[in-house]
């Protein structure tokens, strides 16, 4: 349990079960002492919570990435299209509002950083050493093998490497970030710090 939520998460629109914020909040807490923290994909902000409040606890920084323009299935006439996040004087999908007023309310505004962009294009100049990374952005393979390439590089020794929407069996879900979390154990820099629900969490050695 997160201690001392100031929002509640299930008000919080987006794609995070109860027993993954958990998760997310511990790790962060433990890896914040390391390095500040990055997400790829902070849709309405509700990992961002979660990972912003063990920052904000350990006295850390949160680094919150999304171009806030949503993934594909986010797009109109797709499957987790949310009418009440479509801009219609721009003709665009737009999470950014959104996120803001969570971050606000969250107390969490001294804490994280928006960083507005692609994954690719913000990762072209980084070189801040991370204590952890959480991987949450798009979900098709060349997304998500995009943001393992420029992300899990800048995560230290001791960090921690989260990547969310495992499942083993492709009926259940889509199979990029399985497949980009096997890579990682392949690699032989990462050891497995077990999995929950389907948030499956990851050492630097
Ligand atoms: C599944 S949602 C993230 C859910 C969020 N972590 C939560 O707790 O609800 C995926 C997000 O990734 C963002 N995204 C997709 N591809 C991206 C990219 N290449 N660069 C930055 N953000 C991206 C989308 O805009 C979307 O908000």
């Amino acid at each position: 349990m997160i201690p001392d939520l100031p929002v509640d998460l299930d008000l919080i629109k987006g794609f995070l079960a109860a027993d993954e914020a958990t998760a997310l909040y511990d790790c962060a807490l433990q890896a914040c002492s390391l390095g500040p923290v990055l997400e790829i994909g902070s849709y309405c902000g509700k990992s961002t919570v979660c990972l912003g409040l063990a920052c904000q606890r350990g006295d850390s920084t949160l680094f919150a990435l999304d171009h806030h323009r949503g993934s594909e299935e986010h797009q109109k006439g797709e499957m987790f299209h949310d009418p009440e996040l479509y801009d219609h004087g721009e003709a665009l999908f737009d999470t950014f509002g959104e996120f803001r007023r969570t971050i606000r309310a969250a107390g969490l505004e001294q804490v994280v950083v928006p960083i507005v962009a692609g994954s690719a294009l913000a990762a072209r100049h980084w070189n801040t050493p991370l204590g952890m990374v959480f991987i949450d952005g798009g979900h098709s393979l060349e997304a998500a093998l995009t943001d393992y390439r420029c992300w899990a590089p800048h995560v230290v020794r001791g960090g921690i490497l989260a990547i969310h929407d495992l499942f083993a069996d492709a009926h259940e879900g889509g199979q990029a970030p399985y497949a980009v979390y096997r890579m990682a154990l392949a690699s032989g820099l990462f050891e497995a710090l077990g999995q929950v629900n389907s948030l499956g969490m990851l050492r630097r050695l």
